[in-house]
């Protein structure tokens, strides 16, 4: 799908469909829904009177305009409540009406910057979130279906502007939005990718794809560099796949100092049986996506290089397969991280924190000044929040606030969980310096004490996305599979810290 910019009247423009907006309670048209109402004999004030056009968000009226207009179709999309809106809800009703056109085989569509002077909403702001919203629900992973499908593409995006001092404006948001929305469709496809396609190796290659497109810098440490380097961690998850761990290495260098004011670390368990504590066989297949983190971590390295914010920023994910042999990392094991700590194995199904726990060490060795890390940690943080808020974990509040205000603009909510000291209890040893499984009771919190141990004073947060990752159905610009979450997030948080 090719999205444009462009100068005219909406009411003159040709394309197979045009969308226009209602605010819910609206009493008099006015502006380009006055023109279009107009040009139609009244059709869409009459549905309106009639009720059947309320406003409500994501609510869409399809009329046809049987050559009153140089349009086949009108869409009158809802936007809710004036007051109400933001970027987020202009992505939601974009997406479900490209999704609506796509379902009727329509081409070529045209809208007004919508939202645009409304709540605080720049032409930017309008732009950026009508491309994120087209973008983000019109994807698909047909990856592996070889049946055509049953509808259309959608060909063309035209955002019509009335004057031509907007075009620059509303391109910039374009531009960005596009960079967003496909990194989020890049973090999906690696995520809804099965996991023998998607392994360790694969992923350093699409890391590999992605620093030699957006010009980053990459290395990926095999096993006896992670040797060398003391990763006994990773190392004791990985020795039970016939699959070599990487451990993939991604650096954007934008700042003026040699400071590396952030690392984004990314959990990447290709697949996770659980090893020898082996997963019950119901929904199993689902922990392919269990390397969620380090897609959103490779994706959001490659949008940042695009959007050259002036900042440094290295990325780690530390990628291995969790599954079960005779060379199998056991229960009852003790492990060295790359730190010097010991590790009491309680569950091989707790592996997720052992990968993290040396990629955190490998990130305080580089002198990391911030830590950031994404990964699907835990069921109990999907019990806690569902799929509708990432949990965060920190040591530092600043951060956190930042990082959460950033998942705000993205529409991607986070909602930050409780560290007292207190629950490092439930992580002691008796055998090791500390153990992998804190129990059932506040389990999400207990991984996170659990990584503290690795991050040090370092101001550090850490997202648990095992919720929010995934999604069973359509919602808005989501669509059933991989969200992509948190890459929007990431990429904010980065251009925030670089314009303090
Ligand atoms: N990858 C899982 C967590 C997960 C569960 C992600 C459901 C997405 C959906 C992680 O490696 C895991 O198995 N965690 C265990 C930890 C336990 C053994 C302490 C869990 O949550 O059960
Ligand atoms: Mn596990
Ligand atoms: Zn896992």
């Amino acid at each position: 799908m090719e999205i444009k910019v462009i100068a005219g009247d909406i009411t003159r423009t040709k394309a197979d469909a045009i969308i226009v907006n209602l605010f819910e309670g609206t009493k008099k048209l006015d502006g380009d829904i006055a023109s279009i109402d107009k040009a139609l004999d009244g059709a869409i004030s009459r549905l309106i009177r009639q009720g059947e056009i309320k406003g409500k968000l994501k609510e869409l009226t399809l009329v046809h305009s049987l050559g009153k207009l140089p349009s086949g179709r009108v869409v009158v999309a809802g936007l809710g409540k004036k007051k109400e809106l933001s970027p987020d809800r202009i992505r939601q009703a974009v997406a479900v009406t490209c999704r609506l056109l796509r379902q009727k085989n329509v081409e070529v569509i045209a809208t007004t910057p919508q939202g645009a002077g409304v709540a605080g909403i720049t032409l930017g702001d309008s732009a950026r979130a009508i491309t994120e919203g087209a973008v983000l629900g019109l994807y698909s992973f047909r990856q592996h279906i070889t049946k055509e499908p049953e509808h259309g593409e959608i060909k063309r995006l035209s955002i019509v502007s009335a004057g031509k001092t907007e075009l620059p404006l509303l391109e910039q948001g374009c531009r960005q939005g596009l960079i967003l929305a496909e990194a989020a469709n890049l973090a999906r496809d690696m995520v809804n990718e099965p996991a023998n396609y998607e392994t360790p190796s694969h992923m350093a290659e699409t890391a590999a794809r992605t620093a030699q497109s957006h010009g980053l810098e990459l290395s990926v440490l095999e096993r006896e560099q992670m040797q060398k380097l003391g990763m006994g961690a990773l190392l004791g998850v990985a020795q039970g796949s016939q699959q070599p761990p990487k451990f993939i290495i991604l650096n954007y260098r934008g700042g003026d100092s040699s400071e590396l004011d952030l690392v984004l670390v990314g959990k990447g368990i290709t697949f996770d049986s659980g090893g020898i504590s082996i997963k019950p066989s119901e929904g199993m297949g689902e922990m392919k996506g269990d390397m969620a983190g380090g897609a959103a971590v490779i994706a959001a390295m490659g949008a940042i290089a695009q959007l050259k914010p002036k900042i440094n920023v290295t990325a780690l994910i530390p990628a291995a397969e969790n599954l079960l042999s005779g060379n199998a990392l056991k229960p009852g094991d003790v492990l060295t991280a790359m730190n010097g700590k010991t590790i009491e194995i309680i569950s091989t199904d707790a592996e997720g924190r052992l990968t993290l726990a040396d990629a955190l060490s490998y990130a305080k060795k580089l002198g990391a000044k911030r830590i950031v890390d994404v990964a699907t940690l835990t069921g109990a943080c999907r019990v806690a929040l569902g799929d509708i808020c990432t949990g965060a974990f920190a040591n530092n509040q600043a951060l956190v606030d930042k990082v959460i205000a950033s998942g705000t603009e993205a529409g991607e909510r986070i909602w930050q969980m409780p560290m007292y000291d207190e629950y490092k209890e439930q992580n002691k040893s008796d055998i090791a310096d500390i153990k992998n499984a804190g129990g059932r009771y506040g389990g999400a919190i207990t991984a996170a004490q659990f990584l503290a141990e690795f991050t040090g004073d370092t101001p550090w947060v850490h997202l648990d996305i095992a919720g929010t990752n995934l999604t069973d159905k359509e919602q808005g610009y989501l669509v059933k599979g991989a969200t992509g979450v948190p890459v929007r997030t990431l990429v904010n948080l980065v251009l925030s810290l670089a314009t303090p």
